[in-house]
């Protein structure tokens, strides 16, 4: 099992049991992805097999805290928990090219681009519906309705993006709400479903959700700026795809207080590769990116001050290194 290099500190941190975990995890995704007829295997298989940091199951398996203290030693309900979050994100990523019609992802054609539309659907369609049917063999129904809520959020946040397209005046409050929604919702469902796979209590899922959650904020924050920062051959997508498409980030709505020319802009005047890098140049020119970076740390500084005292010390620490990892790969 190759653990991803933004992951691999966190997954030492953990405990020795990490790596055989996510390994399993690994082995169920490609099993699943494998069972659809031909051609939705394919893309199912080119989709996982693509890789990605496989940041969400880690978390499930970091917020389950160490091996001693679960109810089922084996571990198999956070395999099932790990591969269904990770199967939800898959799918959405797979919608979210279609809607935000993105060329690349995870440095490969997306399933959109290379085969179009209706099998970029009936992709994410099928990972979504299988994320549901890999949970539920683990018989809780809080865990189940825990993704299910997150999953509804994310087409919430999408919906919303899409409504905001091209208003390059939207409020920050609707951006950082529409994060939640699409993004720091499912890291939330990722502590839930680790906690109680884990056999821990609801208060300690509570405790955890909300350490899920703002360091999913940031996550997206910080994923916002990678789009205008690039490079991408680091990001395996192309800079300023966002801005493309007509979605306004936090580093703009920085920069708009900032420059003039860029609060004046009709973002659908810029239409070509070369002037979306133009518009993230200038939005880099006046410290946006520092500062919306700033405005990410500062969460992850939050989610680590509120973790709850009385974790065990290795259980702390992993989290603390993946609030860290949020930030880090744009260092
Ligand atoms: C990308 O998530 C989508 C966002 C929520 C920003 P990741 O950056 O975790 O994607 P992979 O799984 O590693 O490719
Ligand atoms: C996150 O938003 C996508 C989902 C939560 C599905 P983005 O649109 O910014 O994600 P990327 O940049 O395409 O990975
Ligand atoms: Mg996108
Ligand atoms: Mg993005």
């Amino acid at each position: 099992m190759t653990i991803a290099p933004e992951a691999a500190p966190i997954a030492a941190a953990a405990g020795p049991h990490i790596p055989g975990l996510l390994g399993r995890i690994e082995d169920r995704l490609g099993a699943i992805a494998a069972a659809y007829p031909e051609p939705l295997s394919g893309w199912a298989s080119g989709t996982i097999a693509a890789g990605g940091k496989r940041l969400r199951p880690l978390l499930v398996l970091v917020a389950a805290g160490p091996p001693e203290s679960w109810a089922d030693p084996a571990g198999e309900g956070l395999v099932r928990a790990g591969a269904a979050v990770e199967l939800v994100h898959s799918a959405t990523l797979v919608h979210d090219d279609v809607l935000d019609a993105a060329a690349l992802r995870r440095g490969a054609p997306t399933v959109w681009a290379a085969a179009g539309r209706g099998p970029a659907v009936a992709t994410g369609d099928a990972l979504f519906a299988d994320a549901f049917c890999e949970l539920v063999r683990s018989g809780d129904a809080r865990q189940v309705r825990a993704l299910s809520r997150a999953g509804s959020a994310l087409a919430e946040g999408e919906l919303l993006q899409r409504a905001d397209a091209w208003d390059t005046t939207v409020a920050y409050e609707r951006y950082a709400h529409r994060c939640e929604l699409k993004t720091a919702r499912l890291f939330e469902a990722a502590c839930v479903l680790g906690v109680l796979a884990g056999g821990g209590d609801d208060a300690r899922a509570a405790e955890l959700e909300a350490f899920g959650r703002r360091i999913g904020l940031a996550f997206q924050l910080l994923d916002d700026v990678l789009d205008v920062s690039g490079p991408s051959e680091r990001t395996g997508k192309h800079r300023g795809t966002d801005l493309l498409d007509g979605t306004v980030t936090l580093p703009f709505l920085i920069a708009r207080e900032r420059d003039p020319t860029i609060a004046g802009l009709d973002l659908r005047t810029v239409t070509t590769p070369a002037a979306a890098e133009a518009l993230c140049d200038a939005i880099d020119a006046c410290g946006a990116l520092e500062t919306a970076r700033d405005q990410a740390l500062a969460l992850v500084a939050e989610a680590k001050a509120d973790l709850p005292s009385g974790l065990p010390q290795t259980q702390r620490a992993a989290l603390d290194l993946v609030a860290d990892g949020v930030v880090a790969r744009y260092a």
